[in-house]
C-alpha cells in the first residue's frame, strides 16, 4: 500500500494537532469528498474543551457546502469562527444570522485565487479526503476536487483523510490544475468540456502530511425526491424555449453544454432535457454532478460532463463504481476555478439553469437573503454561471409558503444577480425572456409570465403609479411586500 511510509493517526490524534485559531482548508464541494473523520473529532475535542471553560474555535475554509461530519458538527459544537465561501447547514445557518460566526459569501470560480494571492492569509491545515497518497507526496483526491489543490499548495501541514469507500479509479477521472498567477496567466486550453489540461493528482511536497487517517466511508448525499409538479412545469417552459430558440438557429444544431445547479428544479430540468427527443445527446459543463445525469448517460443522453464534485446519492455511485471503464471515459472533476471559470463558460457557450429566492420586476435575483437579512446557504456557483453564459435561466416558484409569500417583488432586498447577467426568467407560471428589452418591457413581462396571479394586480398597480423614469419605483413602499410579511406573515393579507 503505497501509504506506509507515511505517519498513520486516529481522527483524535489528527484533531489534537489542529489549535485554537487555526485557518483550515477542509475538502469538500458539497458532501462530496468532504472530509469526515477529523473534522468530527474536531467537533468532539471542542466540545470537551468549552466543557472546560477553554476557547476552540476554528477559521474554515471549504470548496463550496460540506457533509454533516463537517459544518453540521463543527457548527453544532460551537467551533467555528470564520466561515467561506458557502454553506447549506441549518446549525451553521443561525449562527451565522446570529452573528457568532463571520461568513464570506463568494463566487465559487473565486475561492482558489484568492487563496492563491494570500487574501484569506495564511492556511495553517489542510485536511483532505483521498482515494490514495504516496509517500513522494502524490495525492489523489475522492469525489470532489473543489478549491482542495490551493488549500494542499499552501497548508503549512496537510492531514490526509485516506477513504477506502471510494473507488481508486476515481483518480482516472480527475485533472488538476492551478493557473499561475497574473501577470503570467495564459487563456485556458479548455476547447471541449471533456478536454483535460492537468494531472490526475495533486503534488505535494511529502515533509508537510503530518498524517493520515484511514476511513471507510460513503458521502452522504441525500437521493432527490420525487420531481413535483412546480419543478415539472418549470422544466417544461424551459426546454419548449430551448427547442425554440433551436428552431430560430440561436442554438447551435449539435447543441450546447449545460449547467444545472443544486436541487430539485435542476434534476427535473436535466431530466427532461434527456427525455426530450428533440433534444440531441449533449456535454455538460457544471460544478455538479447529480443523480439524474448517471442516468441521461447510461441512455446516451449526456455524452460527457465536467465537473468538479460527484454529488450522487449511494445507489447512483454504486452504479458508477460498478462501470469505471464507461465512466472515467465520461467524466472530468476538476478545480472549481477551471469548472466555474468564467472565460471558459463564455468560450464554450454554456446553457445555465440556476433557483433564486426571489426577483424582481427589473431582472434582479436574490439568491441568497430572505428579507434581505436572513442568509440561507450563498450565492455558490450561481453567479459564475449565470453572468457567463449563452443563455442564463434564472428559476424559482412563483409563490412560497403557501402562497403567503410572492417571489416576484418591486425590487429585491438584496442583489446576487443584476439586471444586467439575467437574461430569462422562469417560475411555474410561464417564462420571461428579457433579452433586448428595456425596464419597462421587462417588467410588464415578468409581472404578466412569472407573477402568481394574485400578486399580479398589486404589481401592475405598483408599476403603473410608480413616479417617471428610465426605471419606475416608489422608494417608499418598494419593499412594503416584505414588510407585510414581516409584521403579518404574508405579504398580502388580503388575498391570501
Ligand atoms: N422568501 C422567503 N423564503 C423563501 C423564499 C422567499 N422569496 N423563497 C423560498 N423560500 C423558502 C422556502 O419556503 C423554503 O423554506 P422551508 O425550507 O422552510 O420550506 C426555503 O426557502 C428553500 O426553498 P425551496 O423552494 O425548497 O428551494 P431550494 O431548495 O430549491 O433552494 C435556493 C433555493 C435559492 C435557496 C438554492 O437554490 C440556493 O441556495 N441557491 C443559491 C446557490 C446556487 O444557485 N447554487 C447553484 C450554483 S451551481
Amino acid at each position: 500500500m503505497s501509504i506506509l511510509n507515511l505517519p498513520r493517526l486516529s481522527a483524535e490524534e489528527a484533531a489534537n494537532l489542529i489549535p485554537h485559531g487555526a485557518t483550515v482548508g477542509f475538502s469538500g464541494f458539497t458532501p462530496a469528498g468532504a472530509a469526515k473523520a477529523t473534522p468530527r473529532a474536531l467537533a468532539s475535542k471542542a466540545k470537551t474543551l468549552h466543557a472546560r471553560g477553554e476557547p476552540f474555535q476554528i477559521r474554515v475554509l471549504t470548496g463550496a457546502s460540506t457533509g454533516s461530519a463537517l459544518d453540521e458538527a463543527l457548527a453544532s459544537a460551537d467551533a467555528i469562527s470564520w466561515r467561506a465561501p458557502y454553506q447549506s447547514s441549518p446549525s451553521l445557518r443561525k449562527r451565522i444570522n446570529a452573528q457568532e460566526i463571520q461568513f464570506v459569501d463568494m463566487h465559487l470560480s473565486h475561492v482558489p485565487q484568492m487563496v492563491e494571492f494570500g487574501f484569506f492569509g495564511s492556511i495553517d491545515f489542510a485536511v483532505v479526503e483521498a482515494v490514495d497518497v504516496y509517500a513522494d507526496g502524490r495525492i489523489f483526491l475522492s469525489t470532489s476536487v473543489g478549491a482542495t489543490p490551493s488549500f494542499l499548495k499552501h497548508a503549512r501541514k496537510i492531514i490526509v483523510e485516506v477513504n477506502r469507500h471510494h473507488h481508486p479509479r476515481l483518480m482516472e477521472m480527475h485533472d488538476i490544475k492551478i493557473l499561475p498567477a497574473p501577470p503570467v496567466r495564459l487563456p485556458i486550453p479548455i476547447n471541449h468540456p471533456l478536454d483535460k489540461i492537468g494531472t490526475p493528482f495533486v503534488q505535494v511536497d511529502s515533509t508537510r502530511i503530518v498524517g493520515v487517517v484511514e476511513t471507510d466511508e460513503p458521502d452522504d448525499v441525500s437521493p432527490f425526491a420525487p420531481v413535483d409538479d412546480v419543478s415539472h412545469k418549470i422544466a417544461e417552459h424551459i426546454i419548449r424555449f430551448i427547442l425554440e430558440e433551436k428552431a430560430q438557429g440561436r442554438i447551435p444544431r449539435e447543441f450546447l453544454p449545460v449547467q444545472s445547479g443544486v436541487g430539485n428544479v435542476a434534476n427535473a430540468v436535466m431530466a427532461g432535457l434527456g427525455e426530450n427527443p428533440d433534444v440531441p445527446p449533449f456535454f455538460m459543463y457544471s460544478e455538479v454532478f447529480q443523480d439524474a445525469l448517471v442516468d441521461l448517460m447510461v441512455q446516451g443522453r449526456l455524452l460527457g460532463a465536467s465537473t468538479t464534485s460527484l454529488t450522487l446519492s449511494e445507489s447512483q455511485m454504486k452504479r458508477v463504481y460498478d462501470d469505471m471503464d464507461f465512466f472515467t471515459r465520461r467524466i472530468v472533476i476538476r478545480p472549481q476555478e477551471l469548472s466555474n471559470n468564467p472565460g471558459v463558460i463564455r468560450r464554450l457557450g454554456v446553457i445555465t439553469v440556476n433557483t433564486v429566492l426571489e426577483m424582481d420586476i427589473y431582472g434582479c435575483a436574490n439568491s441568497t437573503h430572505v428579507a434581505g437579512t436572513q442568509l440561507m446557504n450563498g450565492v455558490g456557483g450561481s453567479g459564475d454561471f449565470t453572468r457567463n453564459a449563452y443563455l442564463s435561466f434564472l428559476v424559482a416558484p412563483s409563490v412560497a409558503k403557501g402562497g403567503r409569500i410572492s417571489t416576484v417583488v418591486p425590487m429585491v432586498t438584496h442583489v446576487d444577480h443584476n439586471e444586467h447577467s439575467v437574461q430569462v426568467l422562469v417560475t411555474e407560471q410561464g417564462l420571461a425572456d428579457l433579452r433586448g428589452l428595456g425596464p419597462i418591457e421587462r417588467a410588464q413581462r415578468i409581472i404578466e409570465n412569472c407573477a402568481h396571479p394574485m400578486y399580479r394586480d398589486y404589481l401592475f398597480r405598483y408599476l403603473e403609479t410608480a413616479p417617471m423614469g428610465h426605471v419606475r419605483h416608489h422608494l417608499d413602499r418598494c419593499f412594503e411586500l416584505h414588510q407585510n410579511f414581516l409584521k403579518t406573515g404574508s405579504m398580502l393579507p388580503d388575498v391570501v
